[in-house]
């Protein structure tokens, strides 16, 4: 059963949703509410740019027009997108930890870094980028639509932030918990082993979809926690090309089954291998896909076409009398 849910259930009261002036808080970056300046207010959540570009073409798309990828800044793309017109996004933004530190894979040490998109410009300004992209999200959010975004602590807490400056209504906070995490070879630490995932509606407003029935049965009959043990992508998702930071299918298929309303519009403005393009086309849903590097366009293509054959294969034509 599709459960719509009211706009104040399960809402964080609004003094919740206001961030509290910090003396360490970092100096505006432009465009970005200041906590000095009161109560966080909706910034963009109907604003419409003066005359908008339409969408380019697709640099690839699926021969049912049911998958589309944009090789491109998301900045740019996504002020393109019809206003409401997504029904959800998830987005797996940049953490910003490509700065030269290591990690263990394989049992070796190896170098964290997974290119200049993952590199870090200082507090002030990534969480400006952070503000502009969450900002044309929401743009094109329907009104009842919802977004995901994952982060560890290098990116989440300006991601939460960034998301009450601009209204958004807060719906739960996941912790995607790793079984088998790399070990902390510096021994001065824990032993990373999760990742969060926010989840959020449009705004205040929002009567978003959250298919309750569907997330008990998966659970065994219970409701489903906010605790959800999953393990990384395993080789199988990787025969087709490797990505730095690929997400497990079952994460986006559990999230999408979650909030996706049938036959949805997903976007991911950070498409990478296409998880979220896979996920969504074998659930029945039209997937639109940014990124920067051709190399995950054609990766996400291979992957897409290998998961839904039917993809390479145009609709029959209907003869209309
Ligand atoms: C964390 S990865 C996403 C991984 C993806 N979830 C997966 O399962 O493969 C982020 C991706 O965003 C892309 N990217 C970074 N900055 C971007 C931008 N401004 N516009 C579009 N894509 C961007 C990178 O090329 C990278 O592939």
């Amino acid at each position: 059963m599709l459960q719509s849910v009211s706009a104040t259930e399960t809402a964080l009261p609004p003094s919740d949703l206001r961030a509290s002036a910090s003396p360490k808080a970092p100096a505006p970056a432009p465009g970005v509410q200041t906590p000095q300046s009161g109560p966080a207010r909706p910034t963009s959540a109907r604003a419409t740019t003066p005359a908008q570009k339409p969408l380019p073409e697709p640099t690839w798309r699926s021969a049912d027009n049911r998958a589309r990828l944009y090789k491109g800044d998301c900045l740019e793309i996504l002020e393109r997108i019809p206003a409401e017109s997504v029904d959800v996004i998830f987005a797996d933004p940049p953490y910003f930890l490509s700065n030269g530190g290591t990690t263990c894979r394989a049992g070796k040490r190896t170098s964290v870094d997974k290119g200049a998109w993952d590199k870090s410009n200082g507090v002030e300004e990534n969480h400006a980028f952070n503000h502009k992209w969450l900002s044309a999200c929401q743009r094109a959010l329907k009104p009842n639509g919802t977004m995901w975004v994952s982060g560890t602590g290098h990116v989440i807490y300006s991601v939460g932030y960034a998301m009450q400056q601009l209204g958004f209504k807060m719906l739960n906070e996941i912790v995607w918990e790793k079984p088998n995490p790399p070990p902390n070879l510096s021994c001065r630490y824990f032993t990373h082993a999760t990742e969060t995932l926010l989840w959020a509606a449009k705004s205040r407003k929002s009567r978003h979809t959250f298919n309750y029935d569907r997330m008990r049965e998966m659970n065994d009959g219970k409701q489903m926690k906010t605790v959800w043990r999953l393990t990384a992508p395993g080789q199988k998702e990787k025969l087709l090309g490797r990505h730095p930071t690929q997400k497990p299918i079952a994460l986006l298929e559990r999230l999408l089954l979650a909030s996706c309303p049938d036959n949805s519009l997903v976007l991911d403005p950070f498409n990478g291998s296409g998880t979220t393009g896979v996920a969504a086309v074998t659930l029945g849903h039209s997937y639109m896909g940014i990124d920067l590097e051709q190399e995950y366009i054609d990766l996400t293509q291979a992957r897409l076409l290998d998961a839904v054959p039917s993809l390479r294969e145009r609709p029959a034509l209907q003869v209309v009398r």
